[in-house]
């Protein structure tokens, strides 16, 4: 059994198999509807909590239809409405639901609630985003990346905008990926020392450039986020369009960018503050195979998580 808590504290290799077997199992299913079985059913007999601490559109859905379509059975679950949300200790309920449950994915806010969850749960335990972190939509990016450019190791990717949660994770990934990462953005949002520190423990060659064109000059991939996530005070939002407007990814930043360069973005996206629509829908958009591949990713996730 293993727990899908983060990407720097996962094996490369261990890594690189669940992006070779999600490819595998997509193309497997190529063009078949939505609800039919995969052909192999590893996740027969099994049941699968997820937990929802925050609002979700990609997660919830995705997660739910791959162990659908991996033969498993789901039940979602809105932290507000369970006994954690009124008091009952993250220990005790990684306990009780360890024992009606083989899987577990929860979405929080505090990422000690997530290693809490992990410590004490005797069955897998996913990071389906926390304040910190999101390690599956990071693995739905390189699968993005590789199927529309082949290897990820080596390549430039730029980040432009807020050191987030998602950026985290691609910092941890460039480590394990073997990419170089730029960061562009205002001094006040940059990533945390401790993920910097952790990306390059495990070997990221992460540059900080505060000139969004330079950054981006290269470029085999943009990739950018919202510019108050879902963990930010609303308080904060005019401070921060402000001080992140000039980091918006438009035509002007992508024609820096190599000819062949894809855009990404882990969606929900608020068209014209970060990414412009002429962007979105452009031709260096993969943002839609993003979300797609979420599904994907993450089955292979789940199989690595349960050895099945
Ligand atoms: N990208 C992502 O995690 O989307 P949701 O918030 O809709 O799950
Ligand atoms: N950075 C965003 C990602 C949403 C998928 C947030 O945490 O709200």
């Amino acid at each position: 059994m293993n727990h899908f808590l983060d990407i720097h504290t996962t094996a490369p290799s261990d890594l690189r198999a669940m992006i070779d077997k999600a490819a595998e199992m997509k193309a497997a299913r190529d063009g078949l509807p939505k609800g039919t079985p995969d052909a192999e059913q590893p996740l027969a007999n099994h049941m699968v909590a997820l937990i929802f601490e925050k609002p979700s559109t990609r997660t919830r859905v995705s997660f739910d239809v791959g162990v659908r379509q991996m033969g498993g059975q789901t039940m979602v679950l809105s932290g507000a409405d369970m006994q954690l949300g009124h008091g009952e200790t993250i220990a005790d309920t990684a306990r009780v639901l360890s024992r009606y449950v083989d899987m577990i994915m929860i979405r929080t806010f505090e990422e000690q609630t997530l290693m809490e969850m992990a410590e004490y749960a005797s069955v897998p335990v996913i990071n389906g985003l926390t304040d910190r972190t999101h390690p599956c939509q990071i693995m739905a990016d390189i699968l993005t990346f590789e199927e529309h450019r082949g290897p990820i190791k080596g390549k430039k990717v730029v980040w432009s905008g807020d050191g987030n949660n998602v950026f985290a994770s691609f910092a941890h990934a460039a480590g394990q990926f073997g990419f170089n990462l730029t960061f562009t953005g205002p001094p006040t949002l940059d990533p945390s020392a401790r993920v910097l520190d952790e990306a390059r423990a495990v070997g990221a060659e992460i540059t900080i450039e505060r000139d969004p064109f330079k950054a981006v000059e290269g470029a085999d991939l943009v990739v950018t986020d919202t510019w108050v996530s879902m963990h930010d005070p609303q308080s904060a939002r005019e401070r921060r369009h402000n001080q992140l407007r000039p980091y918006q990814v438009n035509e002007n930043l992508m024609a820096m960018a190599r000819p062949d360069a894809l855009f990404m973005h882990c969606l929900p996206a608020h068209r014209d503050d970060e990414a412009t629509s002429a962007v979105m829908d452009g031709p260096h958009s993969v943002v839609f195979d993003e979300a797609e591949n979420r599904l994907h990713a993450q089955k292979a996730v789940m199989r690595w998580c349960l050895g099945v």
